[in-house]
């Protein structure tokens, strides 16, 4: 990477570490130093509120011009003619991308990830920063198939919502044995991933499918996950979803499905609701709302609770509950959380 890009990247990064970890508890104790009872409204009237939430979509912005800019100038990582790995691409020409999908700039990033080559690669750059620019080798998703999916022997595991793979191909490191699929609209996205686990010696299937009706077998998976799709679906897209991981799970299989929920301290819910129109999230609110619980149980499912995910490596697990408890921060994060349910034996 160029020198100049690096330093654009980092000047970025190092302006939305300190939104987060600086700016976010300032407001914080304005809002509580305001005393008001509904603190949405307290924040609302802040001059610091309206900097805090134009500097997240201005540095959002600020962040794929500098990735757009390094993918043109440096090209891509992922050489094409990486070795195939045993693994698998099925592209469907035919399928009709949902207007919902194609009409916003999901993240705020220019023309999607879906359109083509060049928005595949900005995106994987992306997605490494997302995380503050902590996220350089995937820890966040490694972090998850670890701890929150329980060890077991899986013959056949899915993941929804894949993109270019790296939520999918922890599950085929972590498994050898299994068969692993990752599925999802983008198709540019899946030859990334195709070309990227043939690099890493991984064997995962990727097809291009609609996560509503993949068009897979009945009871054919004994874990189907996802991270971070649910919030991107429209409501019926969203029930639809999980009523086809019912359908594709065998008896005894399980679900996990990592996504936000609110967490109870209404400035963060705010802001996470503010965080959905600032970052072209528009049905994130509407997901969160959603009785995840009742359509889990109207399709069979058992057992079915959100459980808190701290992205934090090193942190102690907040470990089996039915409440949704975050331990304490004064920054502001993303509150994860995993949906957990499983297929009666
Ligand atoms: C935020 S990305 C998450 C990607 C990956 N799971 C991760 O955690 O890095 C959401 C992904 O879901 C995909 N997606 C959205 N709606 C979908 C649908 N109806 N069927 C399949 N994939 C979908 C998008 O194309 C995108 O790749």
């Amino acid at each position: 990477m160029r020198l100049e890009d690096a330093s654009r990247i980092d000047f970025v990064l190092t302006l939305r570490r300190r939104w987060a970890d600086t700016l976010y508890p300032v407001l914080a104790e304005q809002v509580e130093a305001a005393a008001g009872d509904d603190a949405a409204a307290v924040a609302d009237g802040l001059p610091l509120h309206d900097w805090f939430a134009w500097l997240e979509r201005g540095s959002q912005k600020m962040l794929w011009r500098a990735t757009q800019d390094t993918v043109l100038a440096n090209g891509s990582e992922t050489t094409p003619s990486a070795a195939k790995a045993g693994g698998g691409l099925d592209l469907d020409p035919g399928l009709a991308l949902p207007d919902w999908y194609t009409d916003w700039d999901i993240h705020v990033q220019p023309g999607g990830i879906w359109r083509n080559r060049q928005t595949a690669e900005v995106y994987e750059l992306g997605a490494k920063l997302v995380m503050l620019g902590e996220n350089d080798d995937y820890t966040f998703h490694t972090l998850f198939a670890e701890t929150a999916v329980p060890k077991r022997d899986y013959h056949r595991i899915i993941d929804l919502g894949c993109g270019f793979g790296k939520s999918t191909w922890p599950f085929a490191r972590l498994y050898p044995d299994a068969e692993v699929i990752g599925v999802d609209l983008a198709a540019p996205c899946l030859e990334m991933g195709h070309q990227k686990c043939g690099a890493l010696g991984l064997p995962v299937q990727f097809l291009q499918r609609d996560c509503c009706d993949t068009g897979l077998d009945d009871g054919s998976m004994d874990l189907v996950a996802s991270t971070m799709l649910l919030h991107e679906l429209p409501p019926e897209p969203l029930a639809q979803t999980i009523r086809e991981a019912a359908r594709l799970l065998a008896p005894g299989g399980l679900l996990r499905m990592l996504d936000f929920r609110y967490t109870g301290d209404a400035l963060r819910n705010h802001v996470l609701t503010g965080h959905s129109a600032r970052n072209n999230e528009p049905f994130m609110p509407y997901a969160m709302a959603a009785d995840t619980m009742e359509i889990c149980e109207a399709t069979g499912l058992m057992n079915a609770r959100w459980v808190a995910f701290d992205e934090r490596p090193h942190s102690p697990k907040p470990g089996r509950q039915d409440e949704l408890i975050w331990p304490p921060r004064t920054d502001w994060h993303f509150p994860w959380a995993v949906l957990e349910a499983e297929k009666p034996a």
